[in-house]
């Protein structure tokens, strides 16, 4: 919410919609939820580069890229986390205005905060994708090792182990990562962005 009465919308000469004829497929925010090591970023990255070679204008937030920058104040207290989603939910809005197919990797762990998300974008703007896959799983793979810290205690309030995760009940898209392979998971959501009219023709 605003805390100034003085600001004013300017509007652009050149709309969202001119800006998917040129690029001739929709905007629209891709969001993968799931736990730590569920293949949120490893199935956004393979997905991004599936539809760069397909002329499509994308860019992809990912959790740790965005602490580093616009989010380095925040840490994983439940009010940071939801601070953390919200500025992600506003900078995702500017790039669907800009145009791009934006693709998302948090583990955005409350669906209050997700709902606030799809609650900014205009409907069908928002697809969220549960990367499902179980804690024992994610655990087993612990490619970044936090699991252990999370066990060892030098993490505190890691989603799964001492902090909640809540699973989407709605969600566009469910990938489960123990059975699909990345190629397979990739497919699936292309096959749902054609089958949905976002890439291609019918703008
Ligand atoms: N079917 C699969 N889909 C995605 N990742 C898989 C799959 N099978 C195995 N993996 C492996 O699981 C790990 C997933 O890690 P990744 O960093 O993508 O998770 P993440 O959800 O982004 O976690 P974080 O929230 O910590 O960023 C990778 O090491 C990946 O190679
Ligand atoms: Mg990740």
């Amino acid at each position: 919410m605003s805390t100034s009465n003085h600001i004013t919308w300017h509007e652009s000469a050149v709309t969202k919609a001119e800006r998917q004829q040129r690029n001739q497929h929709r905007s629209v925010v891709i969001w993968f939820t799931g736990l730590s090591g569920s293949g949120k970023s490893t199935i956004s990255v393979a997905l991004e580069k599936a539809l760069y070679q397909q002329q499509v204008h994308t860019y992809r937030l990912d959790g740790d890229n965005v602490r580093h920058g616009l989010n380095n104040n925040l840490g994983f207290s439940p009010e940071d986390r939801k601070e953390n989603i919200r500025r992600i939910g506003e900078v995702s809005k500017l790039m669907v205005d800009a145009g791009l197919i934006t693709i998302t990797a948090f583990i955005s762990p409350y669906q209050a905060d997700r709902d606030e998300v799809r609650n900014l974008l205009d409907d069908q703007a928002f697809i969220e994708i549960y990367t499902s896959c179980s804690l024992a799983t994610c655990e087993s793979r612990d490619p970044k090792g936090l699991y252990q810290k999370a066990r060892n205690g030098e993490i505190k309030g890691f989603t799964g182990i001492n902090a909640p995760y809540e699973a989407p009940k709605n969600p566009e898209i469910i990938i489960d990562t123990e059975q699909e392979t990345i190629e397979t998971a990739v497919n699936q959501i292309i096959d749902y962005l054609k089958a949905h009219d976002y890439l291609g023709v019918n703008l």
